[in-house]
Formats: structure tokens, C-alpha cells, sequence
């Protein structure tokens, strides 16, 4: 059985949604997107999200074809209409279908399409050895804090990651941290947790706001600051954050062991304060 996506207006399955080739998200990449994850069928920081979402189109000044109520309803019966207890739910807005011109059209109206799929979050084993990461020159625009369907670059370095053997980069731009390629990144050092600061280099992750209140709450000292790449590949632990990876620890940085190449006593901390915070979170709203 298919899955249950939507598309401006009407619920149907995934396998049957179909956008005309003119849309300007297909021509030009031209629009921005969610990933929300739900846990026991319920979505997380879902207002985060939405204001995020509300962020990315105002960025690309594209009106909000919603309201937050609309959204949240339609994400409520999305994820009622698919199996699954934990679920990923993505949405796209583009600017919709226009004769193609780089310049803005006047009438289109915006596609909005919705799927969710199963929500599939580190196993315990990956947990415990870590990812493996490589790092790689951040090569993408300067508008990386918009959640943009443009990413082509992502793309090219995710794959220049697994090419190496290994999950994720984690990338510089004038030789200090920005993030992942579909992740953010922190560091840790003496005890301390560096995180780089949101601002046009780094997607605004909606998971690594949740992990600075998660180690702020338990007093680990913490800087959010630029990081450079030395610090990088000298510190005791590096972590990546997103939505379905969770909170990971990345053990193995262009093959060398990050720390003891094991996932850092801080580390075990987070993640176990992360998986409690979410049963909490979970209960409160059911
Ligand atoms: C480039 C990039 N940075 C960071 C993140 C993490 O964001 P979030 O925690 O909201 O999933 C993502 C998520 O896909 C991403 O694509």
C-alpha cells in the first residue's frame, strides 16, 4: 500500500502525486521545505518548525499559503493517515508552476506538498560506535540558513562522505566550523561544548537548539562561538544534530579517532537527556 502524501489541498497516495514539469521547484529549485519528526504520532517541536518554515519563505519572499493552525492540522492528519508510530513528516513549498523566467511570476500560486515516512533514528549500535565523517571545504551559498530544496551542494558533499566510507562531512568555510551536510556539529573540549553561532552559514537546527537546552539544563559550560579548525581536530568529543539522527557522536574524523574514538562521556549524557527529555515531551502531550 502506498503511503499517504498531500498536495495542495487533497490527501491521496504517495505514488499518484504529480507536479506539472513547469513547477519552479523542479525548474529552479525554487522553494523551501520541513522535516519534522514524530515520535508516538505526535510532532515535535512542531511550532519551532513552523516558525522556521514561516522564516525560510519570507527569506525567499514567497507568502505563507498557510496558517500555523492550517499546517498543524494538516501535519495531525498526514501522520493519522500513515502507519507508523514514529514518522518523518516532510513538507515543500514552491513558488508553483510559471512559464520558466528567472524573474518572480505574478500569479502562480505555491505547490505545497506533504509526505511523511517512517522515522528511522540511530540504532543502538550506531549509537555506541558513532559516525565517521570527513571534512570538506563548505562550498555552498551564503544563505544557509534558509531550509532551501536547492541542495545540490549538500548533495555532492553527503556523497563525497559515503565515497570516503564514511556518513557525514563536516565542513569548514574560511577555517572554521559550519556544519554537516544535513546536520549541525559541535565540538567539545575540556569539558566545555563550542557550538557555532546561527547565523547565514549554518542551518538554524531545530535539534541543536533542543541539545544547547538539554546540556545548558545540566550546567555544562558552553560557548557559542566560532570554532576553528584546529579546535575541530583537536577536540575531545564532536557531535552532529538533526532531526532523524538524533544526537550521534561522530568517532572517526578523516580516519583519525576523535577523542578515544569512542563516543565522549558527554556525549552519553546528552543522548541519554535527549531520549528522556522526548519521552517527557511525548507524555505532557498526550
Ligand atoms: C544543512 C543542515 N544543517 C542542520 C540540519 C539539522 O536541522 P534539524 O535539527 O532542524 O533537523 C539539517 C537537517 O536536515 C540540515 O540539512
Amino acid at each position: 500500500m502506498s503511503d499517504t502524501a498531500y498536495l495542495n489541498g487533497e490527501f491521496l497516495p504517495l505514488d499518484q502525486a504529480r507536479v506539472p514539469v513547469l513547477d519552479r521547484g523542479f525548474i529552479f529549485g525554487d522553494g523551501v521545505y520541513e522535516v519534522i519528526p514524530a515520535y508516538s504520532r505526535r510532532p515535535f517541536r512542531l511550532p519551532e518548525h513552523l516558525a522556521r518554515l514561516r522564516r525560510s519563505l519570507a527569506a525567499i519572499r514567497l507568502a505563507n499559503p498557510l496558517t500555523d493552525a492550517e499546517w498543524t492540522r494538516l501535519i495531525h492528519d498526514l501522520i493519522a493517515r500513515n502507519g507508523g508510530e514514529d514518522q518523518s513528516v516532510y513538507l515543500q513549498v514552491t513558488r508553483g508552476v510559471a512559464k520558466r523566467d528567472h524573474a518572480f511570476p505574478k500569479d502562480a500560486r505555491p505547490t505545497v506538498f506533504m509526505m511523511a515516512s517512517p522515522l528511522v533514528t540511530p540504532s543502538r549500535e550506531v549509537v555506541e560506535s558513532g559516525a565517521a565523517a570527513v571534512t570538506a571545504t563548505d562550498f555552498r551559498w551564503l544563505r544557509c540558513d534558509v531550509k532551501a530544496i536547492s541542495l545540490l551542494a549538500n548533495c555532492l558533499l553527503r556523497q563525497r562522505a559515503l565515497d570516503a566510507g564514511a556518513d557525514e562531512v563536516v565542513m569548514f568555510r574560511d577555517g572554521y566550523l559550519t556544519e554537516g551536510s544535513a546536520s549541525n556539529v559541535f565540538a567539545v573540549k575540556g569539558g566545555c561544548l563550542l557550538a557555532p553561532p546561527k547565523n547565514h552559514l549554518v542551518l538554524p537546527g531545530i535539534t541543536y537548539d533542543v541539545v544547547l537546552e538539554l546540556t545548558r539544563a545540566k550546567n555544562v559550560p558552553t560557548e557559542v562561538r566560532e570554532i576553528s579548525e584546529d579546535e575541530v581536530r583537536g577536540a575531545d568529543e564532536l557531535w552532529l544534530s538533526s532531526s532523524s539522527k538524533e544526537v550521534l557522536a561522530i568517532t572517526t574524523l578523516d580516519g583519525k579517532p576523535v577523542g578515544g574514538g569512542k563516543p565522549g562521556a558527554l556525549f552519553k549524557v546528552v543522548y541519554q537527556a535527549f531520549q528522556d527529555f522526548k519521552r517527557k515531551v511525548m507524555r505532557q502531550a498526550a
